[in-house]
């Protein structure tokens, strides 16, 4: 089978998640990138292209008219890959699911809740695949924890305690040229912290349990943010089955780089695992010693066999996080071009995508209202 063509808007020279995109497609084997609109700016989006050794015919100044001249060609791209910054990403995915183009975005899905169900709706009535890049979710020892949890080794899930705290806000080497939309309300959306890595969150806890939530009370704070948006938050959640949880967000805690981290409690046990050392996963059960599980020796799964095989002590990272999620991707759709039937679906789709802005919404809502308790609809 020939390899799939892509194409990518965002991911410029100087751009922090695109390379990581393009890595990660490349690390697959799968796919090769063919067009692009890599920058707003047309001389870096042409830079950007001649390094990246694209045809200046497949090179754009529109996101818009990539879309529309790649559906009209013959061997057109068969996904797109968006990586801009957060307030373009409902034009763009809607312009190529428009353009018959299936849509890989990063995160968050959209800015407003309406334009994210418009995207579901979309996805719907087009038939076409939608990818939302929640990295972490890749990881192979995610997918070993989610296997854990389903065959109710931990017992019944009580309570889930989950943090990430970032400090870059703090210092001034880390607010560069390239973070500065990260800065605007109208480019980041309603909220900084929850919106950024509190989404990361809550898709995790929702991949691994089979936890709906029910209703959320928040408490977001702003000490520095220039445009007054959150820098922490503290959130509490009540899931449907009874189960509670505790998250805490924040871009100033002093001392973490990227530390995402989850406790997800059992009648029978607990895991736990780190972003910062994502091979290994920590499993506790009632009267019994520790165990401390490590990827490569904890294999044989069906979840875990559709990633990439590293060999074990050879430590899956952040970009083989993002491959894996490609991988499951470019499958469903080489399965899809074949006429054949689908193969598992091992990633986070366009609903997952709306129910992370529902949640960030939801957040920001409670902590506007005083911090009071609101429901979280059902999205199913
Ligand atoms: N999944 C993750 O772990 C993760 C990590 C980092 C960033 N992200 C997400 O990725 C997205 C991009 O973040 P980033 O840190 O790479 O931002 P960035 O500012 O480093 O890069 C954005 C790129 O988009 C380009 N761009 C802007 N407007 C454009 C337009 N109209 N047409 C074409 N290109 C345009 C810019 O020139 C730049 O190359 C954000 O939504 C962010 O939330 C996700």
């Amino acid at each position: 089978m020939k390899k799939l063509k892509y194409g990518q808007v965002g991911g410029g020279v100087g751009a922090f998640i695109g390379p990581v995109h393009r890595a990660a497609v490349s690390l697959t084997g799968k796919a090769e990138l063919v067009a692009g609109c890599f920058s707003s700016d047309h001389e870096r989006n042409i830079e950007s292209a001649k390094k990246l050794g694209i045809d200046p015919s497949r090179v754009y100044r529109t996101f818009e008219e990539m879309a529309e001249k790649e559906a009209k060609r013959e061997d057109k791209i068969d996904f797109v890959s968006i990586v801009v910054p957060n307030y373009l990403h409902f034009e763009v995915a809607k312009s190529f699911l428009e353009n018959g183009i299936n849509v890989v975005c990063d995160k968050p899905l959209t800015l407003e809740i309406k334009d994210a169900f418009e995207l579901v709706n979309l996805v719907k009535s087009t038939n076409l695949e939608f990818m939302v890049t929640y990295t972490y979710i890749g990881y192979s020892m995610i997918k070993k924890a989610k296997e854990i949890i389903k065959s109710g080794e931990i017992g019944k899930v009580k309570f889930v305690v989950a943090e990430y705290p970032q400090e870059w806000l703090l210092n001034k080497r880390t607010i560069g040229e390239g973070t500065s939309w990260r800065l605007k309300k109208e480019y980041m959306g309603v909220s900084s912290s929850v919106g950024d890595i509190g989404a990361h969150i809550e898709s995790l806890v929702s991949f691994l349990t089979d936890l709906k939530v029910k209703r959320i009370l928040a408490k977001l704070s702003c000490f520095i943010h220039p445009e007054k948006l959150d820098d922490n938050a503290f959130i509490i959640l009540e899931y449907d089955s009874g189960a509670v949880g505790n998250y805490w967000t924040s871009q100033i805690a002093s001392g973490n780089k990227n530390a995402l981290k989850l406790r997800i409690y059992g009648t029978e046990g607990s895991i736990e695992w780190e972003q910062e050392k994502p091979n290994r996963l920590i499993l506790n059960k009632i009267g019994e010693p520790t165990k401390i599980l490590f990827r490569g020796r904890e294999t044989s799964s069906k979840l875990i066999n559709s990633n990439l095989t590293l060999p074990m002590g050879h430590p899956e990272g952040f970009v083989e996080a993002f491959a894996n999620l490609y991988s499951s991707f470019i499958e469903v759709l080489l399965n899809k071009k074949l006429g054949k039937p689908h193969p598992e679906k091992n990633f986070p789709d366009v609903l997952d995508g709306a129910r992370g802005v529902t949640f960030v919404h939801t957040c920001v809502e409670s902590s506007q209202r005083g911090s009071i308790w609101i429901d979280f609809p059902k999205i199913d």
